[in-house]
């Protein structure tokens, strides 16, 4: 790569300096989408050539979805204005379906396994996710190519989208159309079988598809071991997806029971799925944010490092939340379980459930911003 550009969300475009770092030479030396962060105050690897006012300023707004090396002439101007605000809002959406349909599958088969009415209604979530995944992933897509191309008549050029959709981003993309399709076409649950329910099993090859896709964009593709890093990625989306996607059901399924002793089980098991999840939640983020960094100092020297102090912020914030819940609401809503549904320890827990899912989805859309923070 003799020349190679940086294409940000903001739109500009940018052409490394002398100072470019291992962030710039991971874009050169492959098709990764991402780099590393880098420190304020050091000299930046891409020195922004054109930007609208409200577009991202610099570097640091670069996307996973967005970043693009070869050798094509520098163009110094946008011709393709606000594309990179809309490469944002295609990644908040993919990844906030991401987590419902993930959360909404292990939902069904481990909290409402037994309550065919839970497994119907969750199960009405999972085509809108599956068509707001495809629409968000081919969005992506198109996205990507008026970003290489910096011009909107990107969108129709079969050549223009053939070249954003090379790997590994292009798996990224596919991975998350068929796992979308594969979800939406999933079979309903079945009236009869009162035990355990079994989940489609199109519906969990669909899901996996989509856990797989974060493996080929981001830094899994250009920091650390890939094996390592694609595992915890893995483990992480996964994990997440449970906790979160799971938690919003939980704070539906709250507000549709007024209480009694049928919200006693779906309480007690999901505070079992939260436990496990957030442990595997948190090994996974943490090996990703070790292999992202160079330093530790990058956690408040980058915008990257910011956001994630802002995301682990706001898990704390639900941690908290959940813990307290567990230990306090959930035993004095139990003693009062069969009483008016007014209670108001019962509207305590529901609220305080209700309050720690919308901490968990601005931590997703956190997410969408830290991927896209992290290039350089
Ligand atoms: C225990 C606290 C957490 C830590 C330390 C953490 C850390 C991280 C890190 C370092 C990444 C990689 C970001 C990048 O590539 O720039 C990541 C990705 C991700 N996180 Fe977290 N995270 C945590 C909790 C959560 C929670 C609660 C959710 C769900 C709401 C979540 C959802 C995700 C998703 C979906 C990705 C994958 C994004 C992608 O690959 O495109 N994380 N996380």
């Amino acid at each position: 790569m003799t020349d190679p550009q940086t294409v940000t969300a903001g739109n500009a475009i940018e052409e490394p300096s002398d100072a470019t770092s291992r962030a710039g030479t991971a874009s050169a030396e492959s098709t990764s989408p991402t780099t590393a962060p880098h420190a304020e105050g050091q000299t930046s690897p891409t020195s922004t050539v054109a930007t609208s006012g409200s577009e991202a300023p610099d570097a640091t707004a670069s996307t996973a979805f967005d970043t693009v090396s070869d050798s094509r002439p520098l163009q110094r101007s946008s011709g393709a204005t606000g594309a990179g605000r809309l490469a944002e809002a295609a990644r908040v959406l993919g990844l906030l379906a991401t987590l419902a349909i993930v959360g909404g599958l292990a939902f069904m088969s481990f909290v409402g396994r037994d309550e065919l009415s839970e497994r119907v209604r969750v199960q009405r979530v999972l085509p809108i996710s599956g068509t707001v995944l495809i629409t968000a992933a081919m969005a992506a897509g198109l996205i990507q190519a008026v970003l290489l191309e910096n011009d909107w008549a990107a969108v129709v050029s079969l050549d223009a989208i053939a070249d954003a959709l090379t790997a590994p981003f292009g798996i990224a993309v596919g991975l998350r159309v068929l796992g979308g399709l594969a979800v939406l076409t999933a079979p309903r649950p079945e009236a009869e079988g009162a035990g355990r329910a079994r989940l489609p099993a199109v519906s969990l090859i669909g899901a996996a598809l989509v856990i797989a896709s974060y493996s080929f964009d981001g830094h899994t593709v250009t920091e650390g071991p890939r094996w390592l890093h694609a595992a915890a990625n893995a483990t992480h989306v996964y994990a997440a997806a449970v906790w979160s996607g799971g938690l919003a059901l939980l704070a539906d399924l709250l507000g549709r029971r007024r209480g009694g002793a049928d919200v006693v089980r779906p309480l007690m098991r999901f505070s079992q799925l939260a436990s496990v999840s957030l442990a595997m939640t948190a090994v996974g983020g943490t090996i990703m944010a070790v292999l992202v960094m160079d330093r530790f100092a990058d956690l408040w020297s980058t915008a990257w490092g910011r956001l994630l102090l802002a995301k682990i912020a706001l898990v704390a914030a639900a941690v908290f939340l959940g813990t307290r819940n567990r230990w306090v609401h959930m035993p004095a809503a139990t003693q009062v379980f069969g009483q008016a549904p007014s209670d108001a320890a019962y509207e305590r827990l529901r609220r305080t459930v209700v309050v720690e899912a919308i901490a968990l989805g601005c931590v997703g859309i956190v997410t969408a911003f830290l991927v896209g923070a992290s290039a350089l």
